[in-house]
């Protein structure tokens, strides 16, 4: 059975059939781009782990995935991200895929990526269901984007409002008046 969807939302923006059928596409693409490689497949905590099940389940190759988790920036300080959560594993010498639900201004990417950066992978590429370039600060690459959309206040598939509606199969925009409430 499904989770119904809430009535602060106003409209369903991706079903899960479609949101399925694209995560499919972009997990057959990646397992194509790195067939033989020791591929990692690393997500940032909470949101990224509902996109990242179910697109390593699309990946037909071998692969790890493991996680962080940072805090969020606060408006107006500079876009300063701080890691929280430290991944368990040593990424020296891994083709890595960063695995994002969303990439908004763009901020939580380039913190990671640097951070990343650093560990010495043989590659490091982004993967993010959601490109919302609209309110971009910082400009980021993604190598694998699985919708590009304007910028609406989301939910569902791991988007939450106050820690609420992760677990919502497709992505849905909120009423105005719930975003404001
Ligand atoms: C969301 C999302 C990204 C980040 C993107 O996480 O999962 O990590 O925001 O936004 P940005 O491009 O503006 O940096 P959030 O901080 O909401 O935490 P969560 O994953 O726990 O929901």
């Amino acid at each position: 059975m499904n989770v119904a969807v809430p009535v602060i939302c106003d409209a369903v923006l991706l079903d899960e059939t479609t949101i399925r059928r694209r995560v499919d596409e972009l997990g057959s693409q990646i397992a194509e781009d790195f067939a033989g490689k020791d591929l990692r497949l690393i997500t940032v905590l909470k949101g990224g782990l509902f996109f990242l099940a179910d697109l390593c389940r699309a990946i037909d190759a071998p692969l790890e995935i493991d996680f962080l988790a940072v805090s969020p920036y606060a408006p107006g300080q500079g876009g300063v991200v701080q890691m929280t959560k430290d991944l368990s594993d040593d990424i020296g010498g891994a083709h890595v895929v960063l695995v994002e639900d969303v990439v908004d201004t763009g901020l939580t990417v380039n913190y990671v990526l640097s951070l990343l950066r650093a560990r010495g992978p043989e590659s490091l590429s982004v993967c993010a269901l959601l490109d919302k370039p609209t309110r971009r600060i910082a400009e980021v690459p993604i190598d694998y984007t699985g919708f590009s959309l304007p910028d609406r206040f989301l939910v569902g598939y791991g988007l939450d409002l106050g820690g609420l509606y992760r677990n919502l199969p497709c992505i849905a925009t909120l009423r105005d008046d719930a975003v404001l409430s």
